[in-house]
């Protein structure tokens, strides 16, 4: 028997190891600090009521012979809840088919799964810095991985290079770690560059719910020619809290491949896979309906006005950053490397956020705060930050 050895190669995962030993040095030290956590990439607000509601009557069917289901009769997802997403991509003017629609139980279980329809020979371009599933799920597969500079110089929204050879390109929009977005020129840029290649881009979308401005695109099927040459992975995480529930998509265009990528999707799926619950399925459901929607949208109204406040805060202090607009995630330029600042904030203004330098070299001077605490503790960490910056 031989192991993988890809894995030898994959980086131990340091960042927020290293984040919490310095935190829990420093409060073991100075035990009454007030620590205020703006590194967060999870959601802190509760499920929307229409979400949690469904979520009982949903489990009221399974505890009574009549409606009890058992394994679902297809493992991409029911019909209700692949119509309900195709209704939701049509509310925004992008067509997607019920079929197209493969559920599952969140977009970092489809990333990471996804890799199996490639060949192990593909060249694979991502955008450095990075949400890191996207080079581990490769590294751990064997394929070769190149790199694209996003930095202040682009505002962290890089374009194609044509003389860069790649067959599987990897975007994210709005992005994490820099919640810089795409216009829709920027993404038709892409688009065209993945076309003259004959490469496949992997979209992941799984902030579009943060998008305001008119000029972001929220999918990437909003742009022409996308259909023959990318995938889109797509969350209820981030839209509907549901980052303790678990459900996510995949959009497969039935164009891509000749239709051939659909199938081999499916066939992996139906392989591997046996499918999201019921419950996570008419929870996701309820949260893509008309009251979910605007519940939902509650909460990411709060999150978003945590999201300008910082980004207003650092503006009018001079510092450069991207994000905050159509994110929740605020990238900001530190003025010195990123763990050295990430020091200071903790030492000095008792405030968390992620060392950029932990996402990829490009990386490194730049900082991740996010927009997931309360009102009032981001409020009282910039009031803190304006103190010592
Ligand atoms: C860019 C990006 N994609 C995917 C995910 C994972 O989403 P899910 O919770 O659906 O697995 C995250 C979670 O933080 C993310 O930041």
């Amino acid at each position: 028997m031989n192991l993988n050895t890809n894995y030898d190669k994959v980086k131990d995962s340091y960042l927020f190891v290293e984040i919490a030993k310095r935190v829990s040095a420093y409060t073991a030290e100075n035990p009454s600090a007030k620590i205020i956590r703006m590194g967060i990439g999870d959601v802190t607000r509760p499920l929307a009521p229409c979400v949690v509601a469904a979520g009982m009557k949903a489990m009221e069917e399974m505890g009574r012979a009549e409606t009890f289901r058992g394994y679902s009769p297809d493992s991409q997802g029911y019909d209700f809840l692949r119509e309900r997403i195709s209704a939701y991509y049509a509310r925004f003017g992008v067509k997607v088919s019920p079929h197209e629609v493969h559920v599952s139980d969140g977009a970092k279980s489809d990333c990471g799964n996804i890799v199996d329809m490639f060949d192990t020979d593909n060249t694979v371009l991502i955008p450095d810095p990075v949400y890191p599933v996207y080079v581990d799920s490769n590294i751990m597969s064997g394929r070769k991985i190149i790199y694209c500079n996003a930095t202040e110089e682009n505002d962290f929204a890089p374009v194609p290079d044509n003389n860069v050879k790649c067959d599987i390109i990897y975007l994210c929009s709005p992005n994490n770690p820099t919640g810089s977005a795409f216009t829709r020129e920027g993404l038709k840029a892409w688009v065209d560059y993945a076309q003259k290649q004959g490469a496949i881009i992997i979209y992941d979308a799984a902030y579009e719910a943060f998008v305001t401005d008119p000029a972001v695109p929220r999918s990437i099927f909003a742009i022409d020619g996308a259909r023959e040459c990318a995938v889109e992975l797509c969350s209820f995480s981030k839209t509907a809290g549901f980052t303790g529930v678990r459900c996510g998509y995949t959009i497969v265009p039935d164009e891509l491949c000749g239709g051939k990528f659909a199938n081999m999707w499916a066939r992996r799926q139906s392989t591997k896979f046996n499918g999201t619950s019921y419950i996570q399925q008419r929870m996701a459901e309820a949260a893509y309906s008309d009251e979910g929607i605007r519940q939902n949208m509650e909460n990411i109204a709060a999150y978003r006005k945590n999201a300008e406040l910082i980004s207003d805060a650092l503006t009018e202090m001079g510092i450069y950053h991207t994000g905050g607009k159509n994110s929740p995630y605020i990238w900001l330029k530190c003025g010195t490397d990123s763990w050295t600042f990430f020091d200071r904030l903790l030492h000095e203004a008792n405030v968390v956020g992620t060392p950029g330098s932990g996402f990829g070299k490009n990386g490194e001077g730049f900082f991740r705060l996010t927009a997931f605490n309360t009102y009032e503790n981001t409020a009282e960490a910039l009031k803190r930050i304006r103190k010592i910056l």
